[in-house]
């Protein structure tokens, strides 16, 4: 019997994304695995049952894609109360958000099923094609540049015309990962004159090989923002004491301003404040990237567009499926890089390596097992 993939048509509200792609279904048959995707799986992405099918996949309800599953599919965590059919320990393999949803990863516990979760994906150079988090983030980054040029009413380039000369856009990337970096890309190529902070001391040298200027709280005890893994740590008092005195100084001269800033597994960190947003010009335009860990920007709302003092703030919710082609082509590929790097010719389930597979996994045998929720 070949190992038996099951895909399905994401349920959470306004999610277009889909977990697989005729390009990696081909790839999976390419290794022995059948797979089978629910049907309209793929449609809010461009991608529609007649391209699965020619890729080889069969399409079928929700019941005849789970009946037999080995491994499950997702962009987001399905409800564990619709996976019937699947296979006792099938896994599920998809982005669960685990700190936020820990009663879904309970239920997976309690049916059986070993779910792994995408977004702990150790941040090491062998899992870089596997990593959800970056390959998302990255987009989220050049679309929130989009989404705030389309509420701007003005333009991000400087002109000179006929009637007179436009001038360039003032754009602020505040935290600067994967999605800040791409920002400052993208608000570059459109022509505005970009600049960025980051609590970590090392992205100083990045923002300045994208032509940007970085914008840093200098001498200040605990400067080294860096925590594990990469990530940044929460930072003293009195470094968002000095920090929150520059942002003031130089959030004052913005026209647009992108945050990113997130800090793993605690709510995302406060980095404008209402007053600060009064000295803004009106028209001004701030996209708030973390709004759905708790918002960086004060008065942002999930899945809204708000205005304070003329300012305009911008909360979309899932901000990566807003260019669902791209995202679910590049989620599909990290699962498939993911899956495929621990085969198991013999038709089994993948054979995960402990530094990977404990990272990722959270459930087995009835049990939540991973070390990040146990602990
Ligand atoms: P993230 O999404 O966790 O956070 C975004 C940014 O916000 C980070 O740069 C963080 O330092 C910054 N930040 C946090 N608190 C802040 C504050 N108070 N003020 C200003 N900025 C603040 O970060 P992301 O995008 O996940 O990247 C984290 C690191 O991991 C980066 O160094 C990145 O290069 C690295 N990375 C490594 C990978 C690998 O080796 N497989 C893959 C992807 C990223």
């Amino acid at each position: 019997m070949p190992l038996r993939l099951a895909v399905l048509k994401e349920t959470a509200d306004g999610e277009k994304r889909v977990a697989a792609t005729p390009e990696t279904i081909k790839k999976y048959l390419g290794l022995g695995a059948a797979v089978a995707v629910e049907a309209g799986a793929g449609e809010a992405a461009s991608i529609f049952d007649q391209a699965f099918v020619d890729a080889g996949a069969t399409v079928g309800d929700r019941v005849a894609t789970l009946a037999g599953a080995d491994i499950v599919l997702g962009v987001q965590g399905p409800d564990p109360a619709a996976l019937t059919g699947a296979k006792t320990g099938a896994w599920i393999v998809a982005g669960l958000n685990p700190f936020g949803d820990r009663p879904r990863i309970d239920a997976y516990a309690a049916a059986g099923f070993e779910a792994l979760a995408m977004e702990f994906m150790p941040r090491i150079t062998r899992a870089q094609s596997m990593d959800i988090l970056s390959s998302q983030s990255n987009l989220a980054g050049y679309k929130a540049v989009l989404d705030a040029a389309s509420e701007y009413g003005r333009a991000f380039p400087m002109m000179m015309t006929a009637a007179g000369t436009v001038s360039a856009a003032r754009l602020f990337v505040m935290g600067v990962g994967v999605a800040g970096l791409q920002a400052i890309a993208t608000g570059r190529r459109l022509g505005a004159q970009v600049s960025a902070t980051d609590v970590r001391s090392a992205t100083k040298e990045q923002i300045l090989s994208l032509g940007a200027k970085p914008i840093f709280v200098e001498n200040v005890a605990g400067i080294e923002g860096e925590g594990s893994g990469g990530y940044a740590a929460e930072m003293s008092p009195e470094y968002q004491k000095a920090q929150a005195d520059l942002v003031s100084s130089h959030i004052a001269k913005q026209d647009i301003v992108i945050t990113t800033a997130l800090i793993p597994g605690r709510p995302a960190p406060r980095l404008i404040s209402d007053a600060q947003i009064a000295t803004m010009r009106a028209g001004s335009v701030i996209v708030d990237l973390a709004v759905e860990q708790g918002g960086n920007v004060e008065g942002a709302r999930l899945g809204e567009i708000v205005e304070r003092h003329g300012v305009k703030i911008v909360g979309h919710r899932n901000v990566p499926s807003r260019l669902a082609a791209d995202s679910s082509a590049l989620f599909a590929r990290n699962l498939f890089n993911f899956l495929s790097a621990f085969w198991d010719k013999d038709g089994g389930l993948p054979v995960l390596d402990a530094e990977i597979g404990d990272a990722v996994r959270l459930t087995q045998s009835g049990q939540v097992v991973n070390a990040r929720l146990l602990s």
